[in-house]
């Protein structure tokens, strides 16, 4: 029975793609108003903008190429059972060679209807534009899970948590709930790391078992994985 690794990731994982984290020097909220891009009520009020937004994160998204930490956290699997939990809304997990990855903020490469949440399509790197439709006649929106919506996946990903035999945290502020709540689903018992630039030491040193690992996400994830894959 193979050992269960379950990976909390945030915008940090991706920032050495050349994509934007949100929070910090050069984060994407500095630029923006989120409750006008990313929020339910940004959405009625201009889906225009909204719309604009996601096209322009989307093409960047598709232009980005996963980094060593996407692979290495991909090459994991040949040793454990690893589930990813993502609030990124790219796909270089996925491109990275991860095989099980759950994304609790959504995906930028799906639109979804604005009529019925299940009618969901993989549009790529394409734009969504005003009057783009589903198959019921309604407007199409990005499937992503903005401020002031639930988290359809959060008990799914707090089940996994809770199962965890090695919890790896990477690159996320932990500001945003209730993804950030995670932390505290997994067992006591469990081997836990946080990979980040500026961890918050203090805070993560609470926590049983936390290895803090301050580095850029390439270099730290490469250290744990040759770790756990060779300790
Ligand atoms: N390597 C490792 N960590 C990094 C790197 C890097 N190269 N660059 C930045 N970080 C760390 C920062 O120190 C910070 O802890 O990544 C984290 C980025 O935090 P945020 O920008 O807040 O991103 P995230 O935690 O993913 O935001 C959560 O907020 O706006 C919402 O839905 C959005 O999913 C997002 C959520």
């Amino acid at each position: 029975m193979k050992q269960k690794i379950v990976v909390l990731t945030g915008a940090g994982i991706s920032a050495e793609s050349g994509i934007q984290t949100f929070r910090g020097a050069g984060g994407l909220w500095n630029g923006y108003n989120v409750m006008e891009v990313a929020s339910i009520d940004g959405w009625h009020k201009n889906p225009k903008l909204v719309l604009d937004f996601y096209n322009l994160r989307r093409a960047d998204a598709a232009n980005a190429q996963p980094n060593l930490a996407h692979t290495e956290l991909a090459r994991l699997e040949q040793k454990y059972d690893v589930t990813i939990i993502t609030q990124n809304v790219d796909d270089l997990h996925e491109r990275g060679g991860s095989t099980k990855v759950l994304h609790l903020h959504g995906k930028l490469r799906e639109a979804r209807s604005t009529q019925n949440e299940q009618l969901v399509y993989d549009i790529g790197a394409n734009a969504i534009e005003l009057g783009d439709i589903c198959e019921m006649g309604s407007q199409l929106r990005p499937n992503i899970v903005w401020f002031g919506e639930m988290v359809p996946l959060m008990e799914t990903a707090s089940h996994e948590v809770s199962q965890a035999d090695i919890f790896i945290i990477v690159g996320t502020s932990l500001l945003v709930y209730p993804a950030a709540s995670l932390v505290h689903y997994a067992p006591k018992t469990a081997q836990k790391y946080i990979i980040d630039i500026a961890p918050d030491e203090r805070e993560m040193k609470r926590i049983p078992n936390m290895h803090v690992i301050a580095n850029k996400a390439s270099l730290g994830v490469s250290q744990v994985v040759e770790q756990l894959m060779n300790g």
